[in-house]
């Protein structure tokens, strides 16, 4: 299927290392672990870490929601087997896209019951007119149209998530 470039891949490098250098200012002498969700937010992991220039550990995630046959309200289900030790760190939890918000803010809660210091989050992205959970990211690369999206680890069906840059998927 065709793919637009929504934004290019120098922008994306630019803003993920804007964000580092936020994280790294506001995280410095902290006990800071970054926990990614997968699969969407790997490269958006790898390219920011890199630019945050103070200590900190890595950890990620998985969760997937299902959608109910009879309802339209979806359940998060939360790899226990993954989860990393965040007792008494400071947490940043990085997501794709900030969609509904629900799946950032399950695991905002489900970050805290585990022994988080703190929570706080970021997104690649933040589509604009679809959310139905309050909750605000403390750090935002770019806000997009209400439109499906691919690359730079995002994925339709597993695939696209390679393209070096955004892309909206036509059809
Ligand atoms: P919620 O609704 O919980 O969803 O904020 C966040 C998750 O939904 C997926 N998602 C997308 N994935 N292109 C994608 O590849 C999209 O346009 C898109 N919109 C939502 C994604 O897994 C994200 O973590």
């Amino acid at each position: 299927m065709p793919v637009d470039v929504l934004i290019p891949e120098t922008d994306l490098h630019d803003r993920v290392r804007e964000l580092g250098r936020e994280v790294a200012r506001d995280y410095a002498g902290k006990p800071l672990t970054i926990v990614a969700v997968l699969t969407g937010s790997l490269i958006a992991l790898a390219d920011l870490i890199r630019a945050v220039d103070v200590p900190h550990r890595i950890g990620l995630v998985h969760a997937s929601s299902y959608r109910g046959a009879s309802t339209t309200s979806s359940t998060l289900v939360i790899n226990e087997a993954l989860a990393p030790d965040v007792a008494d760190r400071d947490v940043l939890l990085l997501d794709d896209i900030l969609d509904t918000g629900q799946t950032l803010a399950a695991l905002v809660d489900h970050l805290a019951v585990r022994g988080a210091r703190s929570v706080k989050t970021a997104v690649l992205l933040r589509k604009i007119g679809r959310q139905t959970t309050p909750i605000e990211p403390d750090y935002c690369g770019f806000t997009i149209p209400d439109a499906f999206v691919v690359g730079y680890g995002l994925d339709y069906d597993d695939d696209y998530r390679h393209l070096p840059f955004v892309g909206i998927l036509k059809d």
